[in-house]
């Protein structure tokens, strides 16, 4: 029985990792959405059962219950080098002729700085110690490779072989993998020590769990780039936007504020990927160096990367071989223009020797290996002048300081505007008005001031400071300690009520069809608005007092407010513009309060909620504490708009007492409801569900062809359950 549930478990982990593995890292998904889950459901219930079957390489392990309450500082295993820049190929060049400089001597008919011959049975050592037992064909096609066969060399061809990368821009990772199984993933902190950070890194799905290897070496340590993809960027930036938070400046900033997450529930929503760039294959602590070496051992660049792709990595696949300058310089020019089309940013390419053994004779320098370079592209700044600043408020009345440039040509786009982030980056930029600045597309999207060039300031120009008072409503401004952001407080500001009333009416919120900005700009200054409940006052009398305003656009207006008294109360709630609360979070929230609970129930009540984080209680409670935001609240219910909870998750203060902390345990197919269908409402009721019966339990809910446990729990005495009971008792006040 135990071999066959073990052995079935086997299978669906197997299925579910190569679908997973067709999906995320080949992208060509081989089996439907649905049938993936329901495997998955069916591992999860299999394990709920089992519980001692469970390992860290199941799929079901990919994401954590519980946050995390900090992070632990760990020591790599092995350094984590960074790399030296060159910023054009002059400088790339240098570099070639410094490492062929401190190359081992050569020994004929080696040239180029290149490593000497190998000796048998080190076998595969080709004449220029690159062992590729790969062949990249003229379209760059590889042939993947035969883990552990040593087929021949390639020709020789004289001078040096390269590997040519890409530079992913993002946060880079060193994973380590014992017996096969990944056991730690770490941030590169400062490449000694860095963050353990392994239960968000199992979240990203490209990575294995387990490497696809019949003998794992004991241990293997695999580093790579985390990274976002531009179109989830944005994406993240939009919820951030809506949700009122800060923007992340760019997708590596995005995807190292994702790995420090403590919830891993939230890293996995972010979608982060991973490529894998080298390999390591470590011997365990103590072993004597195998000599000859191991068949295990990479002998070049490439052959790594091939390896990390049979292991289930995604491997970046514009990689190349260059057996000369030209050819690095080739590639290096393609991909200045190319890297403009790729999902994701690049910041430049890598250069690798590909022989390890040379690898190994070159050595690092304290910070950088000699074997390698970062050949960089030049970052997308001009030069361009400020002709004036100007100060934006937003709808939670942060105030962002704005550059109005004399528009210049940038990336492709002419470029008139730049942010200037807050009076801090001000502050350090020194920026006077008529000042010659660079702008540069920071990660390719949101243009920014990178600096001064105070050489070029024409006399007598003005500083430029901060305001003290809001430029909309000229009442003071505040700046909260830690805060960088400055902002106005006062709730009548025209520009926030703007930009709430905006808020109120987009998509994702009341969706009000047809009230976009310049129609709640006329509202606002023809004072028809002064609320988001003055909308629900409206008339088509009174709109067509606008300008521009005729009857049948009234009308049609008048009725798109009226319909958006049927969306769901999240939206409404999402609408608000709470700070913290984006969609998702007023989702979690209208699930369990009513907007008058949410009124009087404290910021701990509301932290209660699973995935609700303290600030964003903390916010939340505030908000509902403003005499002028319970107003609204009134007119909105009066209004008739959905403020009632949607699906009623009770509070455990409201909880059957006597179910409170009671044990259950679940044996057999009930009638109707499902495993865990069945588990979850027992423990909105405050049970507790296990999975062995033992005298500590407290009912047995038995279903046919109960086994096992059912015998148990008659031996024990304990109380037995229909779903019928299960259900009436669940029910009692
Ligand atoms: S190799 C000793 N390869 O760039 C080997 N790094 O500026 C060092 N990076 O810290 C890394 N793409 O985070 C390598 N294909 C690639 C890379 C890459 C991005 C990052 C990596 C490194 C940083 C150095």
């Amino acid at each position: 029985m135990a071999a066959e549930i073990q052995q079935q478990i086997q299978q669906l982990r197997q299925q579910l990792q190569q679908a997973s593995y067709a999906y995320y890292v080949l992208d060509a998904p081989i089996i439907p959405d649905e049938v993936y889950d329901r495997l998955y459901r069916q591992l999860q219930e299999l394990e709920s059962d089992y519980p001692e079957l469970i390992t860290a390489e199941s799929p079901t392990q990919r994401v954590g219950e519980q946050p995390a309450t900090q992070f632990f500082s760990v020591k790599h295993n092995i350094p984590l080098y960074s790399l030296e820049n060159a910023f054009n190929f002059e400088e790339f060049a240098k570099w070639q002729e410094r490492w062929q400089r401190v190359a081992p001597p050569l020994t004929p008919p080696y040239q180029g700085g290149i490593a000497p011959p190998l000796t048998p049975p080190y076998q595969g050592g080709g004449q220029d110690g690159i062992t590729s037992r790969l062949s990249n064909d003229e379209n760059g096609e590889i042939t993947p490779p035969v883990v552990g066969a040593v087929p021949p060399c390639p020709p020789w061809q004289g001078g040096v072989s390269y590997v040519c990368e890409l530079k992913i821009d993002g946060s880079a990772l060193a994973l380590t993998y014992k017996n096969g199984v990944l056991v730690r993933g770490a941030t590169r902190g400062d490449g000694v020590s860095g963050e353990e950070i392994t239960q968000n890194v199992k979240t990203i799905r490209s990575i294995p769990l387990k490497l696809n290897l019949d003998n794992p070496p004991p241990i293997v340590e695999v580093r790579g780039e985390a990274f976002l993809s531009l179109a989830v960027f944005e994406e993240i930036n939009r919820e951030r936007e809506k949700a009122g938070e800060q923007l992340f400046a760019n997708p590596r900033n995005a995807a190292a504020g994702t790995l420090r997450q403590l919830d891993s529930k939230v890293v996995d929503k972010r979608k982060l990927d991973f490529f894998a760039y080298t390999l390591h294959f470590q011997e365990p602590v103590g072993a004597v160096p195998p000599c000859p070496p191991s068949g295990n051992e990479q002998k070049t660049q490439w052959e790594s990367l091939e390896l990390l792709r049979t292991m289930g990595f995604k491997v970046n696949p514009n990689r190349k071989i260059c057996y000369s300058l030209d050819e690095v310089r080739d590639y290096y020019e393609y991909w200045d223009t190319e890297r403009r089309n790729l999902p994701y940013m690049t910041d430049g390419v890598v250069v690798k020797i590909n022989s390890v053994l040379l690898q190994k004779q070159l050595g690092f320098t304290q910070r950088f290996p000699r074997w390698a370079i970062a050949l960089k592209y030049p970052a997308q700044e001009v030069p361009t002048i400020v002709e004036a600043v100007t100060v934006q408020v937003g709808r939670t009345g942060a105030l962002t300081p704005v550059a109005e440039l004399k528009p210049v040509q940038l990336a492709g786009t002419t470029v008139s505007r730049a942010s200037l982030h807050n009076g801090d980056r001000l502050s350090e930029l020194n920026l006077h008005l008529g000042d010659t600045v660079i702008v540069r597309k920071a990660g390719e999207i949101i243009p920014e001031v990178v600096r001064v060039l105070p050489e070029l300031r024409p006399q007598n120009a003005q500083l430029f400071q901060m305001p003290s008072c809001c430029p909309e409503c000229a009442q003071p401004v505040v700046r909260e300690k830690g805060e960088a952001v400055t902002r106005c407080i006062n709730t009548s500001c025209p520009a926030i009520l703007r930009g709430s009333l905006i808020h109120f009416c987009s998509r994702d919120a009341l969706d009000i069809n047809g009230v976009g900005e310049k129609l709640v700009q006329q509202m606002v200054d023809s004072n028809l608005l002064n609320s988001a409940a003055d909308l629900y006052d409206l008339t088509s009398e009174r709109l067509m007092g606008l300008e521009r305003m005729g009857k049948k656009l009234a009308e049609k207006l008048v009725s798109a407010i009226a319909q958006s008294k049927n969306q769901p109360y999240s939206r409404v709630l999402y609408g608000l513009g709470i700070r913290h609360v984006g969609t998702v979070n007023a989702q979690l929230l209208t699930e369990r309060f009513a907007v008058e609970e949410l009124a009087t129930v404290s910021a701990a009540a509301i932290e209660g909620v699973y995935g609700i984080g303290p600030e964003i209680a903390q916010s939340v409670s505030q908000w509902f504490r403003v005499p002028a935001n319970q107003s609204l609240i009134a007119r909105l219910k009066t209004a008739g708009l959905q403020l009632q909870s949607e699906v009623k998750t009770p509070n455990p203060a409201d909880q059957n007492l006597e179910l409170a902390g009671k044990t259950f345990v679940l044996t057999g197919t009930l009638p109707t409801l499902k495993r865990d269908e069945a588990k979850d409402l027992i423990q909105k009721a405050g049970g507790k569900v296990t999975n062995s019966v033992s005298a500590k339990t407290d009912y047995v809910v038995v279903g046919e062809d109960a086994g096992s446990k059912l015998e148990k729990a008659q031996s024990l005495g304990i109380e037995l359950l229909s779903e019928a009971e299960l259900l009436e008792l669940l029910s009692k006040p």
